[in-house]
């Protein structure tokens, strides 16, 4: 592994017991430090070894060489090392993207692809039934092409277009799902202000994960917001914060509060949990209205803010009850609200035990006798059962903010892609896609992700599956429309 992978991640943790490796030849400590989602991307060279070398064992069962294809939009080839692989290299244009195929019928499949779309054009970002239609075709001949089970990884980052910046990783994933299992996502960042890039993992078995029949055009808008991803380093979290399962850090806040809003604004957040909007608003000398729907949430967050900071009288509110409710609950002193930054339940997650879905880890908090979910409130959105009537419901809440909102005005949305059962739930691209369609009350003003790197790996599939920890989450910044 690189050094720079090295770098960024926590300390290896032995696995329990001695497993044989059926995946890759990487040492268990390799092997834990792929598993971490984010990562300092070190160049071309890293990048695909990394992969190969992941995604491959050197030898087949039948002792083959494996054979790993990589697809290129541009002649400007990346640098490979096949890592004593057989490396096949094919070049397409991504206007010709919708005729590619592999020319050659009689061939073993490939055991691995990489699918390098980082220099396609504007073209690819076309979001008319046509350019889908092309970029499913293309992945349904990558499908043909690999072995049953095999892996194929897509490399793209978001695309420049005259109107903005376009999600392209996204849709190809989301429309990958005809032809592979979304597994998983990477985000390999970059220094200063160059676009993360993202590397998305499928494979070629059954999808048991939702699948769009088609995907609506998304409104984009310019400028997007600045930063690509943050780091905050924040303070541990004290008894009473610790009470709650899922809080996020009042830095990551205020990073966003000082770029979008002056002094004296109001900040808003519908689902406040404990109060941290409220206490990084008021730190920073604006002013700050929450509304949370648990009544033990709520006293927490009104002690947190009353005891905060730049907490004078008259310059926060803290409502209990259901964010549905927002135009009523908010005081009229508080409106128009001037920025909207929030984290809603990450779907049912908090009730999948088993995963590292919280900082602690859910069973280290069940031994200590810490709530493990928010509520058993039927209102509470981590409480709905279905997929899509979450996103249905989520997306409604984000509506009512819009209309305490003025045109133009920015919501912040931070959330996860989760897995669930072994399925890829897409919470962030399925609510853009919900709030941005050509009904939707916004549009997309970029995303800046948030790296968690002070929450410790876990060794999940260790030796027979690809299994990530998700220690990134997109903060998803929308403009009202
Ligand atoms: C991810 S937590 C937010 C944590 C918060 N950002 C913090 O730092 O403490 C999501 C919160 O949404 C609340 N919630 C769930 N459904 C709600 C609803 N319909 N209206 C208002 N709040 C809701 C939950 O009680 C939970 O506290």
């Amino acid at each position: 592994m690189p050094t720079a992978q090295r770098a960024v991640a926590s300390p290896a943790a032995k696995p329990k017991r001695t497993l044989e490796n059926r995946v890759n030849d990487l040492s268990w400590r390799d092997w834990l430090l792929f598993q971490k989602s984010f990562f300092a991307l070190a160049g071309d060279e890293s990048l695909y070894g990394d992969l190969i070398q992941f995604f491959t064992k050197r030898y087949a069962p039948d002792s083959r060489t494996n054979r790993v294809m990589a697809i290129t939009v541009s002649d400007a080839r990346p640098a490979i090392a096949p890592h004593g692989r057989m490396l096949f290299r094919e070049t397409v244009a991504s206007q010709d993207i919708g005729r590619w195929h592999y020319g050659e019928t009689d061939f073993t499949p490939f055991d691995f692809i990489v699918v390098d779309l980082r220099q396609c054009d504007a073209t690819l970002a076309e979001q008319t039934p046509a350019s889908q239609e092309d970029v499913r075709r293309f992945l349904a001949n990558c499908r043909a092409v690999l072995k049953d089970g095999g892996f194929c990884v897509l490399l793209s980052q978001e695309v420049e277009t005259a109107a903005g910046r376009y999600p392209l990783p996204w849709m190809l994933s989301s429309l990958a799902r005809r032809s592979f299992r979304l597994r998983d996502e990477r985000i390999g960042l970059q220094a200063d202000d160059a676009a993360p890039v993202y590397v998305n993992v499928l494979q070629a078995i059954p999808e048991i994960g939702p699948v769009h029949e088609a995907l609506p055009a998304l409104r984009v808008c310019a400028p997007a917001i600045r930063e690509q991803w943050v780091k905050p380093r924040p303070k541990p979290r004290n008894k009473k914060e610790m009470l709650h399962p899922a809080k996020f850090p009042e830095e990551l806040v205020q990073t966003f509060v000082t770029e979008l809003t002056d002094e004296g604004a109001v900040v808003f957040d519908p689902m406040g949990g404990t109060g941290s909007t409220a206490v990084a608003a008021l730190a920073a000398n604006r002013k700050a209205v929450i509304i949370e729907l648990g009544d033990a949430w709520a006293d927490i967050a009104r002690t947190r803010v009353a005891e905060a900071p730049g907490a004078a009288r008259g310059r926060w509110h803290v409502a209990h009850g259901d964010a549905r409710k927002a135009a009523k609950l908010i005081p009229a002193a508080f409106k128009p609200v001037a920025y909207t930054v929030t984290s809603p339940p990450y779907w049912r997650i908090l009730h999948n035990p088993g995963m590292h879905v919280s900082d602690e880890g859910q069973k280290a908090r069940q031994a200590k006798g810490l709530r493990t979910t928010y509520s058993e409130s039927k209102a509470d959105l981590g409480n709905v059962q279905d997929y899509e009537h979450f996103i249905d419901e989520l997306a409604g809440i984000y509506n009512c903010c819009a209309d305490v909102m003025e045109s133009g005005r920015v919501l912040t949305i931070v959330t996860k892609n989760v897995k669930f059962e072994r399925a890829q739930y897409p919470i962030a691209w399925d609510l853009v896609l919900k709030l941005c369609g050509d009904d939707g009350r916004f549009e997309y003003a970029g995303t800046t992700f948030w790296c968690q790197d002070d929450v410790g790996l876990k060794p999940f599939g260790m030796g027979c599956d690809w299994i990530s920890n998700i220690l990134h989450n997109y903060c998803l910044h929308l403009r009202v429309r």
